[in-house]
């Protein structure tokens, strides 16, 4: 109910806001962010309730469809994404032919971008029709397509899903199962796991949802917008900052674990020295993401068996971050990467797998925003303006007179 007309001039008079920190791109009912405080509600219900009691398929019904599902509305979607699981077979081939040693999150955006090619028959973003099956479908597939970048990546072979199996359990077969060989999955990596999805399904207009919104205002289709939300997503300063975290902290591992001389080096601003996991555009006090996920890291590792030591080192590196006034004066806290990567390793995933289980997490979170923004009638093509700073008219000149 905005009239923007009335904030903006749009001739004559442009605002200029780079990184956009103080610009709404949208209206949204869905997800509720207040940073100073440290609240992040999903339509309404905070976090801290959703995690640890909804499921990641309630919670992703409830972010797409605005409402918690009843039994039979949960038991009826979980049966329609469970149906659509499996790939084209000729979508599996598309995996053989990238080099061995790919990094799995461009493998992933790509085989997304490619289900526009293979599924045709949802493409149309005004049909409601459509819009349900492409839906489900990339909701049943991200799984897929992932465990088959994991397995192309260990050279291992490919496991078809099995869907007697709900989503993450179905997930954690097709990664670490073996064809011949029965598989279960621990169920307190299961619950982990969902919960970890819970807390990455939607974050309002961070750099990859707004991305998704952007491509898709052009009204490009639903696969092709999410496949440019996960490239956005691959970035260090956004979802990557999950790897670059355990990469920081076997790096300083190695240097003998001196803590105190990395915060100088991040504090001296050395090109590419930060504190990875810290920081948030929105949240000025403890991300409550970071919050719930320090506290199961503890839990998990014990179980899972996982690798203390860089837990420590973590535990240690956020103590003196958050009492040096460097972080205190600029507000930086953890943020929900600074821990996940700890528990994503002990689980048994290879770093270079960890944004592709936030893209997993994240992705209810896109369909719904894609949705809203759809189905908006105020929504526009996204087209921001600029202000030049380069020459002002000048003659064109021959080769040779130059
Ligand atoms: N380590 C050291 N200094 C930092 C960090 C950090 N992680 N984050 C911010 N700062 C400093 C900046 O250098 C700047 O200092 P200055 O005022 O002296 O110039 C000040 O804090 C403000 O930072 P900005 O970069 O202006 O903050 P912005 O909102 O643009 O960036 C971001 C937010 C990208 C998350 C940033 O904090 C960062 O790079 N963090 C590390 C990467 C990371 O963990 N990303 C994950 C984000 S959460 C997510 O996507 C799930």
């Amino acid at each position: 109910g905005i009239d923007t007309s009335k904030l903006l001039s749009t001739t004559g008079r442009v605002a200029l806001d780079i990184g956009f920190v103080n610009t709404a791109s949208c209206t949204s009912e869905i997800t509720y962010i207040d940073g100073d405080a440290g609240v992040l509600r999903y339509r309404g219900y905070p976090i801290d309730q959703l995690a640890g009691q909804a499921s990641f398929l309630e919670v992703s019904y409830l972010l797409i469809y605005g409402e918690l599902p009843t039994a039979d509305q949960l038991e009826a979607f979980d049966q329609r994404i469970r149906r659509h699981t499996l790939l084209h077979e000729d979508l599996k081939q598309f995996f053989n032919g990238f080099p061995r040693d790919a990094h799995p999150m461009p493998v992933l955006s790509s085989a997304v971008s490619a289900l526009s090619t293979f599924y045709q028959d949802s493409l149309d973003p005004f049909s409601p029709e459509q819009v349900e099956l492409s839906t489900v479908r990339l909701l049943a597939k991200l799984p897929t397509i992932a465990a088959y970048a994991y397995k192309k990546s260990v050279g291992q072979p490919m496991l078809y899903p099995d869907n007697s199996l709900g989503l993450v359990e179905n997930f954690l077969r097709m990664t670490f199962g073996f064809p011949a060989e029965p598989y279960e999955a621990d169920p307190e990596l299961v619950k982990a796991l969902d919960m970890l999805f819970v807390l990455h399904a939607d974050h309002e207009q961070n750099c990859s949802t707004s991305t998704v919104r952007l491509v898709g205002s052009s009204h490009a289709n639903l696969f092709a917008s999410v496949s440019a939300g996960i490239n956005a997503l691959f970035g260090p300063l956004h979802g990557g900052a999950n790897q670059s975290v355990l990469e920081m902290l076997e790096a300083i591992k190695r240097d003998g674990g001196d803590i105190p001389r990395f915060v100088e080096r991040v504090k001296n601003k050395e090109p590419g020295v930060k504190l990875m996991g810290f920081g948030h555009r929105v949240y000025k006090n403890y991300d409550p993401r970071a919050a719930i996920v320090k506290q199961t890291a503890d839990t998990v590792l014990s179980k899972l068996g996982g690798n203390n030591e860089l837990l420590d080192l973590a535990r240690q590196l956020e103590e003196i971050a958050l009492s040096d006034d460097y972080f205190i004066e600029r507000k930086l806290y953890p943020n929900v990467d600074f821990y996940t990567g700890l528990i994503y390793r002990a689980m048994g995933f290879p770093v270079r797998m960890f944004t592709v289980l936030f893209a997993l997490g994240r992705v209810p979170g896109w369909i719904a925003q894609w949705r809203e923004m759809i189905e908006d009638p105020a929504t526009k093509i996204g087209r921001p303006r600029q202000v030049y700073t380069g020459p002002a008219e000048r003659s064109f000149l021959e080769i040779a007179q130059r």
